[in-house]
């Protein structure tokens, strides 16, 4: 069986480092907030290429802070896209705000021409852009239409630790970045885990009062915080893991570009790489209209697929309201019945990449 992702392997390829550091955390007797947490925060923060970095218990909760930290509240408008994994939309929601949807382009990103069209007709008070996929949305174009509006972004960048805008990381172009350590993601823990990335002072200092039931000082609430934090055995994990994200980001690109020369079916759409920036591959998707049919076919090959994500968030149940769609999402709803994820993860072989496209092409012609 060839499975899509993996994240036991990511275990296995540093299994005694990651051991260590779990009996290091067990045996110092402090569980939550401790050392662990402030150095990965500090070293994920230079990562980043940001100032500061705050750990908390997953990405969906980091999307919530970076909200209210940038002070959207109940009613406001928030605009994103619906071709997401739904945690980007729920964020929104959690704090009372209302998602706004536009269309992506080809390459699943946010369409910068959609989000300027958007914001001339409503007086939105945020925009998340996500980099789904592991590929940068276009941060060059969106930046400066947000900027003439005065819309504050924030970037969702659970799939893309480390992807790139000339050189720049994605997560610092925006006000926030917001990452998910969910264990299948490129800097996965063992378990949940998120950070919000800014370097901007005094939204790091808000969410971090809110990280922890809104105390500046302990015992007494400020403001109407939660409980997110970071535990310290996913952060002690994490920062072994982000000691090899390049050289992880670095296998996933050669994989992709062994797709790249190895997929040589003309039916099927490859995922596009903007010029200037770098695609760090958490997934490598491709597009068919016989998607159904690749995806089944495959599978009786034992060779592992996802959909990610077979409905878009604004026709599911939870949020299907017209009012979030001012302009038809008409690349959205096409996308999603062609979309196939093939297997990608850094311990996967070149061998069983060469399986998996022999076995595309040959289902295809
Ligand atoms: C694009 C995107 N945003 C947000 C999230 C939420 O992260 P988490 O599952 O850690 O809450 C995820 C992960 O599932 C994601 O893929």
């Amino acid at each position: 069986m060839i499975l899509q992702c993996n994240p036991k392997a990511g275990y296995l390829a540093h299994k005694k480092e990651i051991d260590e550091a779990c009996l290091r955390v067990l045996d110092s007797g402090w569980y939550i907030l401790g050392g662990e947490c402030l150095a990965f925060e500090n070293e994920y923060s230079k990562f980043n290429q940001t100032e500061f970095a705050l750990g908390v218990a997953n990405g969906t909760d980091a999307l919530e802070l970076a909200l209210r930290a940038i002070g959207i509240t109940a009613g406001d408008q928030v605009v994103t896209v619906s071709h997401t994994a739904v945690a980007t939309v729920s964020a929104i929601s959690r704090v009372g705000a209302e998602p706004v949807f536009v269309d992506v382009l080809d390459d699943y990103t946010l369409d910068p021409e959609q989000l300027e069209t958007v914001l001339k007709q409503i007086d939105a008070k945020a925009v998340i852009v996500v980099h789904l996929y592991g590929q940068p949305a276009d941060m060059g174009l969106i930046m400066p239409i947000a900027k003439q509006f005065n819309v504050p972004v924030i970037e969702d960048c659970a799939q893309a630790h480390g992807a790139l805008i000339n050189n720049k990381k994605v997560g610092s172009f925006g006000i926030v970045g917001c990452f998910s350590f969910y264990p299948t993601k490129n800097l996965g823990g063992i378990g949940d885990g998120g950070m919000l990335v800014t370097s901007n002072k005094e939204v790091y200092e808000a969410a971090k009062v809110i990280r922890q039931y809104g105390w500046k000082e302990r015992y007494i609430s400020e403001v109407q915080g939660i409980n997110s934090r970071l535990d310290e055995l996913q952060a002690a994990i994490l920062r072994i893991k982000l000691k090899y994200l390049q050289q992880s980001n670095q296998q996933r690109q050669k994989l992709a570009q062994f797709y790249f020369d190895n997929l040589f079916d003309t039916h099927l759409f490859l995922p596009a790489k903007r010029s200037g920036t770098e695609h760090v591959f958490h997934q490598f998707v491709v597009r068919t209209q016989n998607r159904d049919y690749l995806q089944s076919r495959l599978s009786e090959k034992q060779i592992a697929t996802a959909v990610h994500y077979p409905k878009p968030v604004h026709q599911q149940p939870a949020y299907n309201d017209p009012k979030y769609c001012p302009l038809p999402l008409v690349n959205t709803e096409r996308l999603c019945s062609q979309i196939l994820s093939l297997p990608m993860y850094p311990e996967l072989s070149e061998n069983e990449v060469a399986a998996v496209s022999d076995a595309v092409n040959s289902i295809l012609y």
